[in-house]
Order: C-alpha cells, then sequence, then structure tokens
C-alpha cells in the first residue's frame, strides 16, 4: 500500500495524518506547543518548538505505519507569520503570528508608500497589520542589528519544509498572503518591494503547491525512522489546504466551504484574481492554479468559547439545548462577534463587540442564541461583501461549530444557500496530504486527485431558519458600534 503524510501546522499544535490512495485516513499523531503574548496585542511562537513538534508527530505516525510504502510528504500551516532566519537557517527572533497586531506603525509606512488602492491591484489586499510584510518592517525599525542579519523571512510551514530538507522555498497560496505577492505575475512585486527599500532575495523562491521542494534529510529520517530521501512537497496555507480536503476547487463550480473554528472563514474559489474594491474581503491564490476569495469573522467559535468560560458549571452541549428553546430572534437580543476587533467586512482592530437590547426577560438561554445568530449574521454581512464577485450553490461547513446542527441551519439562513457536512473532515492536514499524492505522481494532476479523494456530502437536519430577517437590525447595531470604535 502506498501512504502519503500530511502535515498541518497550526496555532495550537500540529497535526499530522497518513492517506491511502484514495485519500482515506489510516493514521494520525498530534503534538503541541505553547503560545507566547509577551505583551497586548503580540502572539509569537518559538520556531524551534514547531520543528521539535513536527519531529514528534512524524515519529509516532511511522510507528503506527509497519512495512506500507511511503511516497512524500506534504506541508501545510497557520498563513502569514515571519520567521526570521539567518544563512545557517537558525531563528533570530520568536516568530510572530496571523492574529498578532504589533504593526500599526509599519501598516501605514506600507499606506504612505504605496496607495491602497494600489496595492489591492496587485496584491489582492489592503495593508493588513496580520500578514508577514509589516512584521519585517517591525524588524527593521525595532532590531535594526537582528535586521541585518536576516537571510531569509518564510512563512511557518515553509520553515518547517527548510527545517526538513534545506530548501529555501514557498509556494502561491501561502505567500499570497505576505502582502507582495503581485497576484497576477505570481512574482514578488518588485515596485511594493523597491518602494519600502526592501531586497526581493529575502523571500523564499516560488511555485506551484504540488512542487517537490526536497527530500528528508538524513538527519531527519533517523530521528523519525522515515525513509530519507522522501520528496518533500511545498503544500499550501491552512485555508487552501482544507479547502482541497474538503473538495473546494476551481474544477467543481458553485460549492465553497465556512469553517467554524475561532475565527469563521468562508472560502470561494475564483478563476481569476478579481480582488474586492474596498479590500473588505481577502483575495488569495488557491493552490489549484487559480485564486480565493477569504472572508474572516475573527470571532466565531471563539465567541461560543468565550461566552461558555463564563458558565463553567455547565456543559456546551447544555447551553445549545437552552438555546434551542429560545425563538428565532433571542427575543430582540443582538450579540455582536467582534471580540478582538474584526477583518471582514470591517478591516478595524479597535472595533469591540456587544450584546444589545437586554431585558429583564432575557435568559441564559437567550444570551447562547444570540451569539450563535450573532455570528451568523455577521457571516451573512461578509458573504453579501463576497457575492458580486464569486456566488455559490452551496457550501461545506468545517470547524468545531459545524458539529451544531442549529448553528448550520442558522448559517444557512443568513447565507441564503444550503450549508452541509462532509464525511471524514480532516481539515488542512488532508489538503497537504491530497498535494503530496501529486507531487509523488500517485496522480497525473490535481484535478484526479480531487476526484479520486472527495468527501460525501451530508444534509443537515432541520430546515433553514428564516434568518434573513433579522439583518436590518444587526446592520443598524454595527452602524452604532463603527462609530463608537472609529480607527484610533
Ligand atoms: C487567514 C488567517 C488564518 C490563519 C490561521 O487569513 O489569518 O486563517 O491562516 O491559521
Amino acid at each position: 500500500m502506498r501512504l502519503v503524510l500530511g502535515l498541518d501546522l497550526g496555532t495550537s499544535g500540529l497535526k499530522a495524518v497518513a492517506l491511502d490512495e484514495q485519500g482515506q485516513k489510516v493514521a494520525e499523531a498530534r503534538a503541541v506547543y505553547p503560545l507566547h503574548t509577551p505583551r497586548p496585542g503580540w502572539t509569537e511562537q518559538d520556531p524551534l518548538d514547531w520543528a521539535r513538534a513536527a519531529q514528534e508527530a512524524l515519529k509516532a505516525l511511522r510507528g503506527q505505519l509497519g512495512q506500507a510504502e511511503m511516497v512524500g510528504l506534504g506541508l501545510s500551516g497557520q498563513m502569514h507569520g515571519a520567521v526570521f532566519l539567518d544563512k545557517a537557517g537558525a531563528p533570530l527572533a520568536p516568530a510572530p503570528l496571523w492574529n498578532d497586531q504589533r504593526t500599526a506603525r509599519e501598516v501605514a509606512e506600507i499606506e504612505a508608500a504605496i496607495p491602497c488602492e494600489e496595492l489591492i491591484r496587485r496584491t489582492g489586499n489592503p495593508a493588513v497589520t496580520g500578514f508577514q510584510l509589516p512584521k519585517l518592517l517591525w524588524l527593521r525599525n525595532q532590531h535594526p542589528e537582528l535586521f541585518r542579519r536576516v537571510y531569509k523571512v518564510l512563512l511557518p510551514k515553509d520553515y518547517l519544509a527548510h527545517a526538513l530538507t534545506g530548501a529555501w522555498a514557498s509556494e502561491y497560496s501561502d505567500a499570497s498572503g505576505v502582502g507582495a505577492l503581485n497576484l497576477a505575475t505570481r512574482r514578488w512585486d518588485p515596485e511594493i518591494l523597491q518602494s519600502l527599500g526592501l531586497s526581493e532575495g529575502l523571500f523564499p523562491e516560488l511555485g506551484p503547491s504540488e512542487r517537490v521542494v526536497g527530500t528528508l534529510s538524513p538527519a531527519w529520517a533517523q530521528a523519525t525512522g522515515l525513509p530519507a530521501g522522501l520528496p518533500v512537497v511545498a503544500g499550501a496555507g491552512d485555508n487552501a489546504a482544507a479547502a482541497l480536503g474538503l473538495g473546494v476547487s476551481r474544477y467543481r463550480k458553485g460549492v465553497g466551504s465556512v469553517s467554524l473554528g475561532t475565527s469563521g472563514v468562508i472560502f470561494l474559489p475564483l478563476e481569476e484574481p478579481t480582488p474586492e474594491p474596498q479590500g473588505r474581503v481577502h483575495l488569495f491564490a488557491h493552490a489549484d492554479g487559480g485564486y480565493h476569495l477569504l472572508g474572516v469573522t475573527l470571532s466565531a467559535a471563539g465567541s461560543l468559547e468565550w461566552l461558555r468560560g463564563l458558565f463553567p458549571e455547565v456543559g456546551l452541549e447544555a447551553l445549545l439545548k437552552e438555546a434551542e428553546q429560545v425563538p428565532l430572534g433571542s427575543e430582540g437580543l443582538y450579540f455582536l462577534p467582534f471580540l478582538a476587533g474584526e477583518r471582514s467586512p470591517y478591516l478595524n482592530p479597535y472595533l469591540r463587540g456587544a450584546f444589545l437590547g437586554l431585558s429583564l426577560a432575557h435568559k441564559r438561554g437567550h444570551l447562547v442564541r444570540s451569539v450563535l445568530e450573532g455570528v451568523a449574521l455577521s457571516l451573512g454581512e461578509v458573504y453579501q461583501v463576497m457575492r458580486p464577485l464569486a456566488e455559490a450553490q452551496r457550501l461545506l461547513a468545517t470547524g468545531g461549530g459545524a458539529a451544531s446542527d442549529l448553528w448550520l441551519s442558522l448559517l444557512s439562513g443568513a447565507l441564503g444557500m444550503p450549508v452541509v457536512r462532509v464525511t471524514g473532515d480532516e481539515g488542512a492536514a488532508r489538503g497537504a496530504g491530497i498535494l503530496a499524492l501529486v507531487g509523488a505522481g500517485v496522480y497525473e494532476g490535481l484535478r484526479e486527485a480531487l476526484q479520486a479523494t472527495a468527501p460525501a456530502e451530508l444534509a443537515v437536519p432541520g430546515a433553514q431558519a428564516e434568518i434573513s430577517g433579522l439583518q436590518p437590525g444587526y446592520v443598524q447595531a454595527v452602524e452604532m458600534l463603527l462609530r463608537r470604535y472609529s480607527q484610533q
């Protein structure tokens, strides 16, 4: 039996899976590492922790696989992080992550150097605090002595590829989250880099997602038990990889995905790099040779998790049961999910959340239900912005929150289309494995691999809730908050 491995470098931990040729999971291993928040708004991880976790998980995975023939390994990971490396490949500093907010000054620096519309036209996005480019400028501003020693800046999963193989390489999906990739030419944009005084040589060379960037080094082979020389495939950013795992690509028209994880994400494939003119949702390269829109509600299941934490004596299931007893509309209570600022469609790190319309009649179940409704309505607003560019007929649901029938039914009502689950959802690690199937030559191309591995869809029980009627009240409430928390 020929197997591939897929590895996803997440924010709370790393997941590695082994897949057979049909994309079925035959083994899985996980490893965790800490997240550091040394100052408010800063989030960092130690790249050496990632490498240790990758070794631990790959070794555990190898231990479960007996005599099977392994033909490739694919990578996926959290996007946007900055791993500053010297020429020997040693990290020079902790890596600031995708949700780090330290770069307000550097975002202003980028906006002063390149007009916002121009940046959106070239890269698909405005300057965003979480992206990699402002992080590199932050290092130059705050630690010039370290900046001078930077040989390359890599994205998190590309750092792992370097550790595994020695390659300095990336691919288009993750690279489009740096903030300096020209989406039309698929090259680091020379004008953007020049106007910021950065050399193109600081960034890795680029290629497609299924490209073999190198082979497993003897040291890693010894540490994990995997064969030296195992082809390592570039892979994809976690959203693009998760979409491939669900079978969402340019080859399947009208199908997108929605993830209810800590953040809520709508992913819609696109043929051409057409940005949302105001940059209210992201435009990135997909791992299928095309592009995709990505709308992000920063606190989705994160909002529910926050509320659950306020009632430690009650389990999540009991809370969701209470919410089911409450009528649609939560009897006039609205929840605005901006607990950590917002990305789409209001790019504003200063925005804050609210319960609006509280009365003495409201009980705990109302709070829970209004959180589910508020997140669904927020994603509804995100979709309104995406729709003129990429309309979908249905969305495939993923992430922890997708386990709730009530939530998916509300979401389906807010988006005005069916939201369904799939079988065997293994997240981004599965997409990384599928890319390895292509890179290792098991399939002729990605289209064939996606056809052979597409998961089955499962309809969600329960009628589509008529939630769309709540949208005007929700939008009014958002407008109030936008006035209160305008950009500072
Ligand atoms: C996407 C984004 C997140 C990270 C988290 O723009 O910031 O989805 O990729 O893993």
